[in-house]
């Protein structure tokens, strides 16, 4: 072992530490759910992005066992090099068919689909437009590219602030390409992006626009195929982002979008081109959750049920939900070891709901991030809320 390394890495988490920002992962000991085993104890999950309960749906689960009895548990190369099985490319061609595009090109994950069609699409002629409050994934991709990004250098608009873009885009008229990227759903406030005025900035200015719906996927929109179908704006996003980790229960991202664009991005995508494909099971699993999504809207209406349910009921108390529409629900706590204290104690309740620090969100916004899914009841949706009654009371008192 190199010490220097050794007390650099001790010196940083101490740090971490002290600015409570330092994290601890706890064990699931049970399937992804609405009440879940964790580190030995039963508890209400509000941490899942699991929303529709697909993760663990029986159809999905079978379809997974099936491809492992036909295919193995392994596709054995990178997708264009002898990887790519008819298993994905029929999920492909279900999920174009699904967002209503003329092609989809799957990543191993949402992560993976961002840094690798972003750069993939801009040279160092281009610019950036991005909205304040995009996703780490975001972020990361368009840092791997040439093209011009900083805010520093005023290429980030305020969150949701449309004048904002549009004051960007009159005075970035001699890129050559200039791309806005936004996510469709944030997932740290839980609010949808201004699509409509964005895609018609985007038209008036001959900008593109590209969306990341990883929250959007499964919850908004015709069954739940995302913001572009939620505002009717079909064919008028150039690029839509889609994750199979979160409401599709399975893992995976993916690039919609034209048959010119998956061309590019199988020739010129790194993480495509350079990562093994997903195990068959994968994209059979996904195949199943697809089908439930299109033909059972059972899950959908349960999540938004008990979605507006846990929102009005938080508010009704007093909590500050910071203008979520989705089931994505942050409760406002503004102090970092305030949230941290917060979580520790809803635990010791039996509820498991994640405090989100910087630097996943600005410091002195701290929060607990709930998210309500479709394997929820109301039961435990109502024993949720009343841990976080007490908890406050007894954090508003002093009380230990
Ligand atoms: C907006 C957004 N984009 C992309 C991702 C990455 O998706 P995945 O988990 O499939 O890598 C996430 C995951 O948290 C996300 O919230």
């Amino acid at each position: 072992m190199n010490q220097n390394l050794q007390s650099w890495l001790g010196r940083q988490i101490e740090d971490l530490k002290a600015q409570n920002l330092h994290k601890v992962p706890r064990i699931l000991e049970s399937p992804a759910g609405g009440r879940v085993r964790m580190n030995g104890k039963e508890v209400v999950n509000l941490s899942s992005n699991n929303y529709l309960g697909l993760a663990n749906h029986p159809k999905v689960r079978q379809a997974a066992l099936d491809a492992i009895e036909r295919w193995g548990v392994g596709a054995g190369a990178v997708r264009w090099i002898g990887g790519t099985m008819s298993v994905h490319d029929e999920l492909e061609q279900r999920l174009a068919k699904f967002k209503k595009v003329e092609a989809v090109l799957v990543f191993t994950s949402g992560f993976t689909a961002n840094s690798g069609c972003i750069p993939a699409v801009l040279t160092d002629k281009d610019v950036v437009i991005s909205d304040e409050l995009n996703h780490a994934s975001i972020i990361d991709g368009v840092r791997l590219s040439p093209a011009r990004y900083k805010k520093s250098e005023g290429f980030v608009y305020g969150h949701k602030d449309m004048g904002h873009l549009e004051e960007i885009l009159a005075r970035t008229q001699d890129f050559e390409k200039r791309m806005i990227i936004t996510d469709g759903v944030f997932s740290m406030d839980g609010d949808i992006a201004p699509l409509p005025r964005i895609v018609e900035l985007a038209e008036k200015y001959d900008a593109f626009v590209m969306v990341d719906d990883a929250h959007a996927s499964g919850v908004l929109g015709k069954n739940g195929a995302g913001t572009a179908s939620h505002f009717d704006l079909y064919g008028r996003v150039d690029i839509q982002l889609g994750t199979l980790s979160k409401a599709l229960g399975v893992v995976g991202g993916y690039i919609a979008g034209s048959a010119l664009l998956k061309d590019w991005l199988i020739n010129r995508g790194r993480p495509y081109l350079f990562s093994t494909a997903h195990p068959p099971m994968v994209a059979a699993a996904l195949i199943a959750a697809l089908d439930v999504m299109e033909n059972d809207s059972e899950p959908m209406r349960r999540l938004w049920e008990n979605a507006d349910w846990w929102k009005r009921s938080l508010q009704e108390a007093g909590f500050d939900t910071m203008g979520s529409e989705t089931p994505i629900t942050p409760v406002f706590v503004g102090d970092e070891g305030a949230a941290q204290e917060m979580e520790r104690r809803l635990w010791d309740e039996g509820v498991y709901a994640l405090s989100i620090a910087y630097p996943t969100v600005a410091r002195g916004k701290a929060r607990i991030r709930t998210m309500p899914s479709a394997g929820h009841s109301r039961e435990d949706l109502e024993f949720a809320l009343g841990a976080f009654r007490r908890v406050r009371d007894a954090m508003a008192t002093g009380a230990r």
